[in-house]
């Protein structure tokens, strides 16, 4: 298998074939989604709440994104590598956005970045992508400005709102972004979006009219319940293998029934008679 690029993604969509994304945030999880022929693993800044424990993502820094995402790139061998921009990395002023997107390309070694933001980060898309740094957008519900939509809700139900994430969606693409996430929009806005869209359009929480899906990797296998949001499909339960498996060896600690004599290391008996 090739390494997946910003041409597969164009490839795919072009073919009607769905690309597959997941978030990932370290090494020994990422090398799984590559080995498991995932096409592409957004380093989300979703990081703050399932790693750092943050109830949303505005803390979370360039330091972060550089950090976990490194760990990401190294271990990805065809899977594509898109690392999100942190809030107030891009929003202050196009040449910020552009320093920051060369730090996550030279330093973190994405193979892209991720902003938020419609028609407001056009600029920056064009001034990044101009730059030679493929750019995903992120548009309908955007995290990183929770505050201004008043928690986490559905965007797009108002026929003012579905057109605002239309132009939004044609506006990113025609600043050069190579594909949009929509996140929380109705399912029939967000196939309307796609087929209007000569990019590929990825969902999450937007229904199987998209050209592709992402989902939050904890979410899906399972290992995250502070809250489990609707359009989350949970393909196993390794959190309660994870618990099961601490609670085993927590007792075989105790009860010393681990470590056993296949994993430990001998010395000769006469030369542990001369220590005593
Ligand atoms: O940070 C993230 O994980 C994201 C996805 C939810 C799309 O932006």
């Amino acid at each position: 298998m090739k390494k997946n690029t910003t041409a597969t993604f164009a490839e795919m969509k072009a073919k009607g074939e769905k690309i597959s994304m997941l978030t990932c945030y370290d090494y020994s999880t990422a090398k799984l989604m590559d080995e498991s022929g995932i096409n592409a693993i957004l380093v989300g800044d979703s990081l703050g709440n399932v790693m750092l424990g943050y109830e949303d993502t505005l803390s979370v820094t360039m330091e972060d994104m550089i950090t976990y995402g490194g760990a990401v790139a190294r271990a990805c061998k065809n899977t594509m590598v898109v690392i999100d921009m942190p809030f107030m990395s891009y929003q202050v002023s196009v040449e910020q956005a552009l320093t920051n997107a060369g730090r996550l390309m030279k330093e973190a070694r994405a193979n892209a970045v991720k902003l938020e933001g419609g028609a407001s980060v056009c600029k920056q898309i064009k001034a990044i992508t101009e730059a030679g740094i493929p750019v995903m957008a992120h548009i309908g519900m955007t995290p990183q400005s929770v505050n201004s939509f008043g928690g986490f809700k559905v965007q797009g139900k108002s026929e003012e709102d579905a057109k605002q994430i239309i132009e939004d969606a044609l506006a990113v693409q025609e600043a050069g972004a190579f594909s949009v996430v929509m996140e929380c929009v109705p399912k029939d806005l967000a196939a309307l979006i796609t087929k209007k869209l000569s990019i590929p359009t990825i969902g999450i929480g937007a229904g199987n009219g998209t050209d592709g899906q992402v989902l939050v990797y904890q979410d899906m296998l399972g290992m995250f319940n502070d809250y489990v949001p609707k359009f989350v499909k949970q393909y196993a339960s390794l959190g309660d293998m994870m618990k099961k498996a601490f609670k085993d060896y927590d007792r075989e600690v105790k009860e010393t029934s681990f470590p056993n004599e296949e994993h430990i290391f001998k010395i000769d008996n006469e030369i542990i008679t001369k220590l005593y």
